[in-house]
């Protein structure tokens, strides 16, 4: 625990939290214990150690990643940085009274869907947490609270009562008809919900799993801010898992953006996240008890995405296994979980006999044609993780059918995603646009292609989007769909599966580049 706190500055809240649940279970002992950290462990403290030499490619690279946040922020705007963005969408709930006028547009679109963004702010405050000193050392540990704070209120403001959210704003066929700047939307934007007679227990878990995540984040920067978090995760929790549906299934409208295909994983993946965020052991029986047998499909490698939050609920709560009380740490259900990241983690590795074949030549993860890089760098980030577990509690090897792998071996395989991101593949072009001397061009993205200075209606604009000439604003930090199978991408804007980005996309990248940002600090040690 000594040496995971000196990785990381935003850690101490889940220390804290770690610390706390000991307490709950062995009791008056450890409470001596819980009194020692908050007293040697305060929040405000200064990092003890440096994070490590910063690469500077990584940095570079982050510092435009966090851009496109800025790029996709919807309502009135704080401190912009963007030239070509401005106010929109300043309307969003007021036919419910509510103010929804923050969050995030999706992609190139000016849709709100609360499910790719609520898990875009718990990736988010996952890296935040983690990583914190990092950000904090490449510059950009404000611009990540700040932009994840624009999701949270966001969602607070969506949850205006604990059995309803506002799951969407705008309807993806009326904005699909036009090709506008958000800033000149004049279109109507409507807005669905789940409730208790069209509940959604995958939405309204991943948004509590947000907001628990979130609340840490916010717990020594302004606590009462937490506690609202923390609150609202709460009630949504108990809302998705009373009313257990999916929301697919209760509104079939949403199967065609971001259908879901299951909801046992984000119920998992909160209680996870609320077990770390309270430390209250009810939640950690929730993982551990029935839902687990139920959910948890041990053993069985998933894709971690904004569909399937099972990989990442095993990472997650492999941690309690990692840094938790001994009591706790060696319970055979939460070694089960362990055990399922390590199946997740011998899939990607390259050399093991498990490894999975779905990579390009060059040793991309591919699953999909569409946003095919969500993929690969969402696994990528998974694995820096869980190679700085590895390191953090003197954890040398994992095994996998009988070869072992070091924390270098996965450290390793998350650079190699990375480095095919920005530019180290067959076309070298990066698809980190800005990143490097190629980038698409022609990203498909609507404010990013119309002239700031031309007022456009809802149809007029479609010019932009037919035009053969280059985005006349470029969206830094975007990371786009990326190639196909075979290595090929074809940089046109209409070709939305290759070349539109996504906020989503966005928080994995960052994940994974605050990961890599600065040599480990830990592995130094290790070697001492
Ligand atoms: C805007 O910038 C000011 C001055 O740097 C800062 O105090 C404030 O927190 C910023 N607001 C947001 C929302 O980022
Ligand atoms: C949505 O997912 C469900 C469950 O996997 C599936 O049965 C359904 O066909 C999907 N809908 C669409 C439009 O893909
Ligand atoms: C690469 O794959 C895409 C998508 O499957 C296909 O359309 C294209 O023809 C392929 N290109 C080459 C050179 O094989
Ligand atoms: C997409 O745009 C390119 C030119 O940029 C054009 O050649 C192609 O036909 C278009 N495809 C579709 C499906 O509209």
């Amino acid at each position: 625990m000594g040496k995971q706190s000196k990785k990381c500055a935003g850690c101490w809240g889940w220390l804290l939290a770690i610390i706390v649940l000991a307490v709950v279970v062995v009791g008056v002992v450890l409470l001596i214990k819980h009194k020692n950290g908050d007293n040697s462990v305060p929040d405000a403290a200064p990092v003890p150690g440096s994070p490590g030499v910063l690469t500077k490619s990584y940095a570079d690279a982050l510092k435009l990643a966090m851009q496109f946040f800025d790029i996709q922020k919807s309502g009135k705007l704080v401190n912009n940085t963007i030239p070509w963005r401005g106010d929109s969408a300043l309307k969003d709930g007021s036919e419910e009274k509510l103010d929804l006028s923050k969050g995030m547009y999706d992609a190139g679109d000016h849709m709100k869907f609360m499910f790719p963004l609520a898990y875009t702010a718990t990736v988010l405050s996952w890296s935040i947490l983690e990583y914190g000193d990092q950000l904090k050392a490449a510059g950009q540990l404000e611009s990540a609270q700040g932009s994840l704070k624009w999701i949270t209120d966001f969602l607070i403001n969506s949850h205006p009562s604990p059995n309803v959210l506002y799951i969407q704003v705008g309807d993806p066929t009326l904005d699909h008809k036009c090709w506008d700047r958000p800033e000149d939307m004049t279109g109507k934007r409507p807005l669905t919900k789940v409730d208790t007679s069209a509940p959604g227990s995958d939405v309204a878990a991943e948004a509590a799993a947000a907001m628990a995540a979130a609340s840490l984040v916010f717990k020594s920067s302004d606590s009462s801010y937490s506690s609202s978090l923390l609150k609202h995760s709460k009630d949504l929790f108990k809302f998705a898992d009373e009313n257990r549906a999916l929301y697919s299934e209760s509104i079939p409208d949403v199967q065609t953006y971001y259908n879901s295909t299951g909801y046992g994983d984000e119920l998992l993946w909160a209680a996870g996240w609320l077990y770390h965020a309270t430390g209250d052991k009810s939640y950690y029986d929730y993982v551990t008890g029935d839902n687990g047998e139920e959910f948890a499909n041990w053993g069985n490698p998933t894709w971690f995405s904004w569909d399937n939050k099972l990989a990442g609920a095993q990472v997650l709560l492999s941690r309690v296994s990692f840094f938790g009380s001994k009591d706790i740490s060696n319970d055979d259900t939460l070694q089960k979980y362990r055990s399922s990241a390590e199946a997740v983690m011998c899939g990607l590795l390259p050399k093991s006999p498990s490894a999975t074949k779905s990579r390009t030549k060059s040793g991309l993860i591919w699953v999909a044609e569409w946003n095919s890089l969500q993929h690969p760098v969402g696994s990528a980030f998974l694995a820096v993780l869980y190679s700085d577990y590895m390191l953090s509690s003197r954890t040398p090897k994992i095994t996998c059918h009988g070869r072992h792998f070091s924390p270098f071996d996965l450290r390793n395989f998350a650079k190699s995603q990375a480095d095919y991101v920005l530019g180290n593949n067959p076309l070298k072009t990066s698809f980190l646009v800005g990143y490097g001397d190629e980038y698409p061009q022609f990203v498909h993205h609507r404010g990013a292609s119309i002239p700031a200075d031309k007022k456009t209606s809802c149809q007029d604009g479609f010019q932009y989007l037919e035009s053969t000439d280059p985005n006349p604003n470029i969206a830094y930090g975007a990371m786009v769909g990326g190639p196909f199978l075979n290595e090929t991408f074809i940089d046109s804007r209409n070709n939305s599966m290759q070349t539109e980005p996504s906020t989503y996309n966005s928080a994995l990248i960052v994940g994974l580049l605050s990961g890599l940002v600065t040599t480990s600090s830990v592995a130094r040690s290790l070697g001492q």
